[in-house]
């Protein structure tokens, strides 16, 4: 059984360390890959403007879509892919689609014990059977989620739902978003 308790102390030493958001992300994600028995994806979308490229006023996309009434319209937002361990993944999902833009459009948690059977599960490695989704949050807003994958159904259960959560909250009270 996963040691969630050891996990959330380990990434508090490196949020210490750097709270910003490329090392503490890729660290977790390492963290969880090292420590989650059969995994096969662990990682990190960003919720982000859909125009970021274009976006020349130098503001933080994550930051301002909370913030911003017409940045707030679910349409102009995107996930991202961000940190992560395992094989390239699908780099771009809306909002609403799949798992992980169901968890962002829902702001609900997804525990799914079979990939198969969720419409529209977007299948980045056919390897890939069950999967968990935890929103990340930043001033009342999600700004970004962790998904991890599993070769195995079933593969999940509450007590991981709640290990995660509070892996996910240690990350929400220390990284810098900057
Ligand atoms: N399965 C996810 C896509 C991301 S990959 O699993 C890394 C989804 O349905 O949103």
């Amino acid at each position: 059984m996963t040691d969630y308790k050891l996990l959330c102390r380990q990434l508090e030493i490196f949020a210490e360390e750097d709270p910003g958001f490329v090392p503490l992300l890729s660290n977790a994600s390492a963290l969880l890959w090292e420590a989650l028995p059969d995994i096969n994806w662990a990682g990190f979308y960003l919720v982000m403007k859909k125009d970021v490229a274009e976006d020349d006023d130098g503001s933080d996309p994550r930051l301002t879509a909370g913030s911003d009434p017409a940045a707030s319209d679910a349409s102009a937002l995107r996930l991202v892919l961000g940190p992560f361990q395992g094989k390239p993944a699908c780099i771009h999902i809306a909002v609403g689609k799949g798992v992980c833009g169901t968890a962002v459009a829902e702001d609900k948690l997804q525990l799914v014990p079979d990939v198969h059977q969720f419409p529209g599960h977007i299948a980045c490695d056919s390897a890939s059977e069950s999967e968990i989704v935890v929103p990340i949050h930043h001033n009342g807003e999600i700004v970004a989620v962790l998904d991890i994958d599993s070769p195995i159904k079933e593969r999940f259960d509450e007590t991981d739902a709640e290990g995660l959560q509070k892996f996910v909250q240690i990350i929400e009270e220390n990284i810098s978003w900057e």
